[in-house]
């Protein structure tokens, strides 16, 4: 049993946090993946500061729900298991399953950590401190603008976060692949979905709302994360054949 699972905004809508494009997305009157930009930082950086403090305010406030819990009940169990995260959110990993989370080194968060404050110019990067609280933050190496450290539009990815992704999908084909709560807006994640699918996992799409890869053969589950992942997961471990 070896199982690539690749999150969106969806999973964390039912622990209150707003997904990008749907309702109750926009901040204010804004567009997040308009905020979620270089030119909006360059533009107004108070802003868009604002807006990732709100985002890390909230998250900490919320609780994984029963998808985050039902993925690392399947990443326990599974022989072999890797999450491909879109969301900048914690609540993978603090998800736990009797007592039992998430490793690291089975998660890639491609498009970054929300809790993260990086130099605009170089590397240096840190956890969320006090300094975030208010205006901007300035690099203590260099003295630029400090930003949230998370991927905007237009930017490339992380490209070690990227080898992780890719050594996992190419390795070998899943049995399973499962793709929760995304609009699957990057071609990257396509891509990496359908080298782990190969020719004979079954994929299988859970959205409430919308399928994005029926082009792709996927079944698709009609139903919020937090009610069909759970399910998904029971029969999955039912099926499996005993070693
Ligand atoms: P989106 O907001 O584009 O899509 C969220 C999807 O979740 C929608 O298709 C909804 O139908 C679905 N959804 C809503 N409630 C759900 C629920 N309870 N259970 C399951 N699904 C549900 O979010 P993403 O696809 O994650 O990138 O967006 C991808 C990326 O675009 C984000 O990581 C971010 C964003 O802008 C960057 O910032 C680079």
């Amino acid at each position: 049993m070896r199982v690539l699972v690749v999150t969106g905004a969806g999973i964390s809508a039912e622990s209150g946090i707003p997904t990008f494009r749907g309702t109750g997305g926009y901040w204010r009157n804004l567009d997040p993946t308009k905020l979620a930009t270089q030119s909006a930082f360059d533009s107004d950086p108070e802003i868009v500061w604002q807006w990732y403090r709100e985002r890390r305010d909230m998250i900490r406030r919320a609780q994984p729900n029963a998808a985050h819990q039902a993925v690392a009940r399947l990443s326990a169990r599974a022989d072999d298991f890797f999450l491909i995260t879109q969301n900048v959110d914690d609540l993978h990993r603090r998800a736990d399953w009797d007592g039992y989370r998430l490793p690291c080194d089975q998660v890639v968060q491609i498009h970054g950590d929300i809790f993260m404050t990086k130099c605009e110019r170089g590397d240096f990067a840190r956890a969320e401190n006090a300094d975030d609280a208010f205006g901007i933050p300035r690099c203590p190496k260099c003295g630029a603008r400090m930003r949230p450290g998370v991927v905007w539009f237009g930017e490339e990815l992380d490209p070690r976060e990227v080898a992780r992704a890719d050594g996992f999908v190419r390795a070998r084909p899943c049995s399973a692949v499962i793709v929760v709560g995304t609009s699957v807006a990057f071609d990257y994640i396509v891509h990496w979905t359908r080298l782990a699918t190969g020719r004979r996992g079954r994929l299988i799409e859970i959205n409430p709302e919308d399928q994005f890869l029926g082009g792709l053969g996927a079944e698709w589950i009609k139903e919020p994360a937090a009610v069909a992942l759970p399910r998904l997961v029971d029969e999955l471990l039912a099926e499996r054949k005993p070693s």
